[in-house]
Formats: C-alpha cells, structure tokens, sequence
C-alpha cells in the first residue's frame, strides 16, 4: 500500500511532530512525514526531525514565506500538510492550493476557545470540560471541518502546566489516529462536515 507523505509544519517543541514520526517508524499509521518545515529558527521539533533523518527547513517571516513553502511541499510531494504548533495563519491563496489537504490540531473543543492561548482561555472561564480537536484547515481561523475530537476534563487543582500536560497526551494519540482516518480514506466531507 501506498504510504501518505505528509509536510509537517512546525513552529515550537513538537511534541506532535515525534508522536507522529513515532507511529509511522511503528508502522501504526500508513504515513511518513517527508519533510518538516518550521518558520523559525533553532527550535527543538527541528533537532526531533533530525534525529530521525528526516530533511528540515527554515522558511522565516517574509514575502516570499508561502512560495517558499509551497516550493518545498512540492519538492518532496507531500500529500497532506499537517500543522503542529505552526505559529502563522496560511493565507486564503496558500488554503486553496491545498483543498482538504491541510490539517491541524487545536487544544480545545472546537468552536469553543479558538484562536491563541486556547489552555488559558478554557481555565480563565472556568470551564469545566475542554479537549483536543484535529480540523481540516479552511480559510478562517481555527474554522475548518472537524476530523476527531476528544475531551478532557478540568480539575479543580488545575493549572496552565497540569492541563497543558493532560491535553498534550491526547494530542499524541489522535493526532496520528486523524492522519490515519485520511490514509486509509475512511472520510469524505460533505458540506463542511467530515
Ligand atoms: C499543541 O498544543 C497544539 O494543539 C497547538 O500547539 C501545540 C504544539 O505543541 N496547536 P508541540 O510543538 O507539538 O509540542
């Protein structure tokens, strides 16, 4: 079978990025990642990518960001761009290029708490349940049709770093759970819906 080549676009610690290198170096998910790109420098999902012998590229703020991007995408012909931690809303022109080929993770029950700092937002609001949601990316922020999403309570004692905690291990299971979904296509989005 035909393995996915997935682009892995980072900007962070990338955390997902190793879960997701994990699982297909385990053979649970009929994807490789072909390249990762982060648009900053000397961040730690660059050394993940390395010491799995996986080519890595910087692509910084800049006019030519999302040619440069698309270039490489191209190059290693990824067929779906998972964001991880990306830092940087794609424009409406780079969306496009890719229909329902671009993914992402939130940490939070999507629609609620969309946007930055989704942990804070959830605990500032004294919300009771968030979670993690893996989303087909569309041309607005956090918008796109949902994939997978899962809960996860919060506790009384809860801090940023607790909850932080407990929503990282659910990303690090659904993340290559959702890329699977896609892999084996056992999706179809109709009328925004998965
Ligand atoms: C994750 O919490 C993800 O939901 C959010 O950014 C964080 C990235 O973490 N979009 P990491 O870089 O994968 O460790």
């Amino acid at each position: 079978m035909k393995k996915l080549k997935l682009g892995l676009l980072v900007s962070g610690n990338g955390s997902n990025l190793q879960a997701i290198m994990d699982a297909s170096e385990k053979g649970e998910i009929d994807a490789v990642v072909a390249v990762v790109i982060s648009n900053r420098h000397k961040v730690y999902a660059l050394e993940r990518a390395k010491k799995h012998h996986i080519p890595s590229f910087v692509v910084p703020q800049g006019t030519l960001q999302e040619k440069e991007i698309h270039k490489i995408l191209e190059q290693y012909s990824v067929d779906l761009v998972c964001l991880a931690g990306f830092l940087k809303i794609l424009s409406k022109d780079f969306v496009q290029k890719f229909p329902n080929q671009i993914i992402n993770i939130h940490p939070a029950l999507l629609p609620s708490f969309p946007g930055l700092h989704a942990i804070e937002q959830a605990l500032k609001a004294g919300a009771k349940k968030t979670g993690v949601t893996l989303h087909f990316v569309d041309e607005g922020v956090d918008t796109g049709p949902i994939l997978l999403q899962e809960e996860v309570s919060i506790l009384k004692d809860d801090t940023v770093e607790t909850l932080t905690a407990r929503i990282h291990q659910v990303e690090h299971r659904l993340y290559p759970q959702a890329i699977q979904l896609i892999a084996t296509e056992r999706l179809k989005i109709k009328e925004g819906r998965v």
